[in-house]
């Protein structure tokens, strides 16, 4: 029997993104779309191609590089929009524009300030206007979990007349429950009668977005909104790899359907992701989260001796999660051996990048003996949040922390000039930033600042971040650090958010101020 495919559309990058903290650079964005298309992703929302000109250039880098999956950017029901979203994805193999308008009341009365037949006229300006640039578009009802239904009929007859192809219902506040979301999926679904695909983006105000998410599948919906560890606005979105294992898991119930994911690519795509994002699933969390494969207790534990089967209903391995932490590379591995292994994390990496991953690992190597999965990961993530290295940490000196004022000395290299300064502060960590702020001249806010350890041992990396505003009208800069010395992985993630911020000067500008039509 022929299976029906359920296209499986990633958010991660626009509505992920969304998530207080989660704002990525371009490089970032670019392995993470990278990896995304290796996970089997139909299509991936790279971003909000107006949102900022750091959304438009990684949306348009993503489309060039991207030959797998459809590359797609998000556009308001504003000719500006459109055209931008159209220009970023430009270059893309496949492509497409996701433009939405609100329909509910209370979003078309307070937010929009529009009659129903004003939204109508806007969403098919829209829809025609994106067909100038592909004619794969998709529509979104926003609100549509409190929109009228009859309503809603009409502007969707209204947009598919004029191309669009793809019709999304989201739950865009989280308060619909699987069965009323269920019987408005198949409403539509029965009224479009194949005219178009229909899609669901659920939120998870009520933990409900991927239980409603599966509802939907069974009642017509033939694409699903997800973002990997279930990353977006407010509460998040339905959780990519919750929904992907459930219809592969329950074959009983949606044994029709498949999906195009390569779940052996679920476990690194949400460790790249939490190392990138900084946001760390929960450990219980359902498919990724530390503790979702663990059996403490020993009526578990010796059930699982005995056969797996008795408290596990799906195996590590088929999200690609090998559980013996396994001692990686050493001092003497070679290049092409390192080059794989960062291949099965999930980092495909740029040649010269590459090579500074090397060098750094090859450095590690020489003061940590064993090297792990995770030392790998936090290695390249660091490198990767600050590619262009405009300041680069030469040296670091702490005074008196005890007894008098916390002092440090710092050597940085910028353009390759050195300077050196000293600086005071009310403790260690305060002293070494400001004294990075007099050495480089800029001055940073210190929005967070995270340690953690990174795999085991008394020689474990340091793993720092900070998040860092340079700017008061501009969102926080993350910046990763990874040294065995905790003070000097300070400095590293200081100046590292430093050069993730300069490589987007000019690129941050707009964002906050995108107000509804
Ligand atoms: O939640 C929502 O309504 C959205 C739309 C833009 C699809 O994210
Ligand atoms: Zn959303």
């Amino acid at each position: 029997m022929n299976k029906e495919t359920i296209k499986i559309f990633d958010t991660t990058l626009r509505d992920g993104e969304q998530s207080p903290g989660a704002s990525m650079n371009t490089q970032e964005k670019i392995q993470i779309a990278s990896q995304l298309e290796r996970l089997g992703v139909d299509i991936i929302e790279a971003g909000f191609g107006a949102a900022s000109g750091g959304d438009f250039d990684a949306i348009s880098l993503i489309s060039q590089k991207i030959t797998k999956s459809t590359v797609c950017s998000l556009a308001r029901a504003i000719d500006n929009d459109i055209k931008l979203a159209g220009e970023a994805i430009a270059k893309a193999k496949m492509k497409r524009i996701h433009t939405f308008i609100a329909t509910s009341p209370i979003h078309m009365e307070y937010k929009l300030k529009m009659r129903p037949d004003e939204v109508i006229k806007r969403a098919v300006r829209a829809v025609e206007y994106a067909t100038t640039y592909t004619d794969d578009i998709e529509f979104s009802c926003e609100d549509a979990g409190r929109s009228d239904i009859v309503f809603m009929k009409e502007i969707i007859d209204a947009v598919i007349e004029v191309g669009a192809t793809t019709i999304n219902i989201p739950d865009t506040v989280g308060y619909r429950l699987p069965f009323e979301i269920g019987a408005m999926v198949k409403e539509i679904s029965d009224y479009t009668q194949g005219r178009a695909i229909i899609s669901v983006h659920n939120h998870n105000d009520l933990g409900l977005a991927v239980a409603n998410s599966l509802e939907s599948v069974l009642n017509g919906a033939r694409q699903i909104e997800c973002t990997i560890n279930g990353l977006g606005e407010r509460a998040g979105n339905a959780a990519l790899e919750e929904v992907v294992m459930a219809l592969k898991t329950r074959k009983d119930v949606f044994g029709d359907f498949e999906t195009n994911i390569n779940t052996k690519e679920i476990y690194p795509t949400s460790r790249l992701i939490a190392n990138i994002t900084t946001i760390e699933p929960q450990p219980n969390k359902a498919i990724v989260g530390k503790n979702a494969f663990a059996h403490e207790s020993g009526i578990h534990q010796d059930g699982m001796l005995k056969n797996k089967e008795t408290y596990e209903i799906i195996s590590p391995a088929d999200i690609g999660l090998d559980l013996e932490d396994t001692l990686v590379l050493g001092k003497h591995s070679g290049r092409a051996a390192f080059k794989d292994k960062l291949s099965k994390l999930g980092f495909i990496l740029e040649q010269d990048v590459l090579n500074e991953a090397f060098n750094r690992f090859k450095e590690l190597a020489d003061k940590k003996k064993d090297i792990y999965d995770d030392d790998l990961r936090a290695l390249v993530t660091s490198q990767m949040s600050s590619i262009k290295q405009e300041f680069k940490l030469l040296g670091l000196q702490l005074m008196d922390c005890s007894a008098g004022l916390p002092s440090s000395a710092i050597t940085i290299e910028h353009n390759g000039v050195e300077k050196t300064d000293a600086g005071i502060g009310d403790g260690t960590i305060d002293a070494i930033f400001k004294t990075i702020d007099r050495v480089s001249g800029y001055n940073g806010k210190l929005m967070d600042y995270k340690v953690k350890s990174v795999s085991k041992g008394k020689n474990a990396l340091a793993n720092v971040v900070v998040k860092v505003v340079f700017n008061d009208n501009e969102p926080a800069i993350i910046g990763h650090g990874l040294n065995i010395d905790t003070m000097y992985a300070s400095a590293d993630a200081y100046i590292g958010a430093l050069n993730s911020y300069l490589s987007m000067e000019g690129l941050l500008k707009n964002r906050g101020d995108l107000g509804q039509i």
